[in-house]
């Protein structure tokens, strides 16, 4: 006869659910969903080790288990703490976790530039939604920030140390998911950085889901970098037959041009799974087939109605109601204007994703 498994009762911001033994109160709080699931820059579930690097998702643990019934003296990162039975969480509706969460962004934020405007990453940068949600609007910091040159790893990605939170994510993905590991995390303490031996380039077939774990903008892929903001782009799931990998993905599309290729994300930001498996993508899904005739289109991708990049999409597969007959009294416009008639930029005959580096006002030029 098998042997029921006991689970155990955990209670997040007065929340009571039942987990399995093993399970961290981080994921114990995803099973809930919501706000009640703390913010997380390092942990990542589909790479061993992940996780206890940036204290984002401290939380305070005010009764330890029904048989020690004690709080813990002090907060606890959540991604590395295991529930125990009758365990009692406080994530927002603790002060002392707000107050603590506010100081770790503003640690943060010490080295890492405020360049948003100018940043690939902005629009899905999970560093950006924690500035918004617990940052300060000025710093205490006086010294001078640490900066570094930007450095290539590789030919399809570009490093900016000065973004880097030092995760430890990229270097997960390297250990973990491609045959060799070439770059690493060198020196420590405020000379801590991210880079490759003898900047040794990395080119191996699944290199490029470091760009995808990176929480931030610091490994940004060099066939869209400044090529559009991405709210701008409209994420499609398609898929190909890839002997390589799963071949699911999201083309960030522009028009009928596809302007990037990445790993479908799931709620967390983290890479779908598939038949239970994480579904990483390869380099040649992600850097060669920048084509729509490359994919089998399979819809729109459900983005949050929350995210920044939402913004003039639509859900599902359902088209919007087109509504200038409605704001016009049931008539039809007697103009239309199409920009690229009258602009010079912004043509739709350049296909911005075959231009080597960022776009200028010469590759619209006139020939
Ligand atoms: S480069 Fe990105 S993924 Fe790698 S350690 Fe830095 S922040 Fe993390
Ligand atoms: S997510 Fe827990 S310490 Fe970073």
């Amino acid at each position: 006869m098998s042997e029921e498994k006991k689970l155990f009762k955990v209670t997040i911001d007065n929340i009571t659910i039942d987990v399995e033994p093993g399970t961290t109160v981080l994921n114990a709080a995803r099973q809930i969903g919501g706000d009640v699931t703390p913010p997380a820059m390092c942990y990542y579930s589909k790479l061993q080790g992940s996780g206890g690097k940036c204290r984002t998702c401290l939380v305070e643990v005010a009764a330890g288990s029904t048989a020690d019934p004690r709080p813990m003296p002090k907060l606890v990162a959540s991604c590395r703490t295991n529930v125990m039975d009758g365990m009692i969480v406080k994530n927002i509706t603790s002060e002392k976790v707000i107050d603590a969460r506010n100081g770790v962004v503003e640690f943060l934020l010490i080295n890492h530039p405020l360049d948003c405007p100018i940043c690939d990453q902005a629009g899905e940068c999970d560093l950006q939604d924690l500035g918004y949600s617990h940052g300060k609007e000025g710093t205490r910091y006086e010294f001078k920030r640490r900066t570094f040159e930007r450095e290539d790893i590789g030919p399809y990605i570009q490093l900016h140390m000065t973004r880097c939170i030092l995760c430890y994510r990229c270097t997960y993905v390297a250990d973990q998911i491609t045959n060799t590991r070439v770059h690493g995390i060198l020196d420590r303490g405020d000379h801590a950085e991210i880079s490759t031996y003898i900047s040794k380039a990395i080119d191996n077939d699944f290199s490029g889901n470091m760009i995808d774990v990176c929480p931030v903008g610091a490994l940004t892929d060099k066939t869209f970098r400044f090529k559009n903001r991405v709210w701008f782009t409209k994420p499609v799931d398609a898929h190909r037959d890839c002997s390589t990998c799963c071949g699911k993905v999201t083309l960030w599309q522009r028009g009928d041009e596809v302007l990037r290729v990445t790993a479908r994300k799931d709620q967390w930001n983290e890479v779908q799974n598939y038949d239970g498996k994480p579904g990483w993508i390869c380099n040649t899904c992600r850097f060669d087939k920048k084509k729509t005739s490359d994919w089998v289109i399979d819809g729109l991708t459900n983005i949050s109605r929350h995210s920044v990049i939402s913004q003039g999409k639509y859900p599902g597969l359902v088209r919007p109601h087109e509504m200038l007959a409605d704001v016009m009294g049931g008539r039809e416009p007697k103009l239309l204007m199409d920009i690229h008639d009258v602009s010079e930029v912004n043509d739709p005959s350049v296909d911005l994703s075959l231009i080597e580096g960022p776009a200028t006002s010469k590759d619209f030029e006139k020939k």
